[in-house]
């Protein structure tokens, strides 16, 4: 049942692509549109939405912070997210204007789960993002948009986090062409991005063996750090969640521009930093200034591994490992920036001797608060 691989978290890594093209799969018509029918909020609803706030947990909170870029930009909705546990006990502010969006792959976390029913209290309406059908929290909610990831059996989230940044990213765009936005002609370009996708992510996985090999040196460090900007900011925090999860290491993920205001003094020499660079397309500045970074820690002598966008030659010269990935839009980089650090956290777990599917201390699906 795990179709050769050894693990089951191999094979759901290994199964990205088709679980990203299957929850694209029947959600952008022929002429480029979206048609997302399992959403029955009416759009007249959608058009009166004043804020969208996001719960979740874990992996599910970082696809969640992805989603308020895209959502911010394209729609230009104020969106916050906050971590399911901490949002009822501090009294948000919501009301029928609000949109809240629960992400869960499970859809049994309890914590999650509590959010929403609050949520549903102050009269919120609230979309669920899931990838188990029938489970409390879509019941619980007024619509759901299924993440198409097929069951996910190891404890760490994999193809599930892919499914849900493409989720997050089709109801982005979605708000964005109800209510009409500015970014039209960016929309439509984007959706034609997401429909070739999978493909990027099917070649990033056809490059991973350099990857695995430099896990395989690092199986007794003690400490990896995580650096990333913009979108690439969650997938560092991803990549130190797995890492932790999996590999039992400290992992630290951070804001690439707070290095500055006190993590660069966790710098010392031969210390692994990850930094997911940003495009040098798109928002170049953000580019511009991680490739300072890359040059400061390394200069106190951090072994640097760096992945950043074919074509992109400013961070060679400071790259002790470098790892490409495809050329995407700016906001769909985490769908292939994440995989070489799910592919590291696996292969650092399986060097240490640890049980990669079941991690210690850790179940699938959390059903209490
Ligand atoms: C990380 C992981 C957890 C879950 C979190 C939320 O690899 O698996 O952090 O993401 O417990 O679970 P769901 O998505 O089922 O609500």
């Amino acid at each position: 049942e795990k179709g050769g691989y050894d693990y089951f978290m191999l094979k759901e890594i290994a199964e990205q692509p088709k679980a990203v093209a299957d929850t694209l799969l029947g959600r952008i018509d022929g002429s480029g549109s979206l048609t997302l029918d399992e959403v029955r909020i009416p759009p007249g609803v959608l058009r009166e939405i004043d804020k969208v706030v996001i719960v979740a947990c874990g992996t599910a909170f970082h696809a969640g912070m992805i989603a308020k870029y895209a959502i911010e930009h394209w729609t230009r909705l104020p969106c916050e997210v906050e971590l399911a546990s901490e949002f009822r006990y501090r009294d948000p502010i919501l009301d029928a204007q609000t949109l809240v969006i629960a992400i869960s792959q499970s859809g049994e976390t309890m914590d999650t789960l509590m959010a929403l029913r609050h949520a549903r209290e102050q009269g919120s309406k609230v979309l669920a993002i899931c990838n188990t059908n029938g489970s409390t929290i879509p019941r619980e909610s007024d619509a759901v948009l299924y993440t198409h990831a097929g069951p996910e059996v190891a404890v760490a989230s994999t193809k599930a986090f892919l499914t849900q940044l493409v989720a997050c990213y089709l109801v982005a765009l979605y708000l964005g062409q109800v209510r009409g936005t500015k970014w039209g002609d960016e929309i439509r370009a984007v959706i034609r991005d997401l429909s070739s996708i999978a493909g990027a992510v099917e070649r990033v996985l056809g490059t991973m063996e350099p990857v695995r090999e430099l896990a395989r040196t690092l199986a007794s460090k003690k400490t990896v750090l995580f650096l990333g900007r913009h979108v690439g900011y969650p997938v560092a925090l991803e990549g130190a969640l797995k890492l932790k999860e999996l590999a039992y290491m400290h992992a630290e993920g951070f804001a690439a521009g707070e290095l500055k205001h006190g993590p660069i003094a966790l710098i010392e020499e031969d210390l692994p930093v990850v930094v997911v660079v940003p495009s040098p397309r798109g928002r170049s500045v953000l580019h511009d200034k991680i490739v300072s970074n890359i040059q400061e820690i390394r200069a106190r002598g951090a072994r640097t591994i760096v992945i950043a966008e074919e074509g992109d030659e400013a961070v060679v010269p400071y790259a002790d490992h470098l790892v490409r990935i495809p050329a995407t839009p700016t906001l769909l980089q985490p769908l292939v920036a994440t995989v070489p650090l799910q592919v590291f956290a696996c292969e650092l777990a399986t060097a240490r001797g640890n049980e990669v599917d079941q991690p210690r201390n850790l179940a699938k699906s959390v059903t209490v608060e």
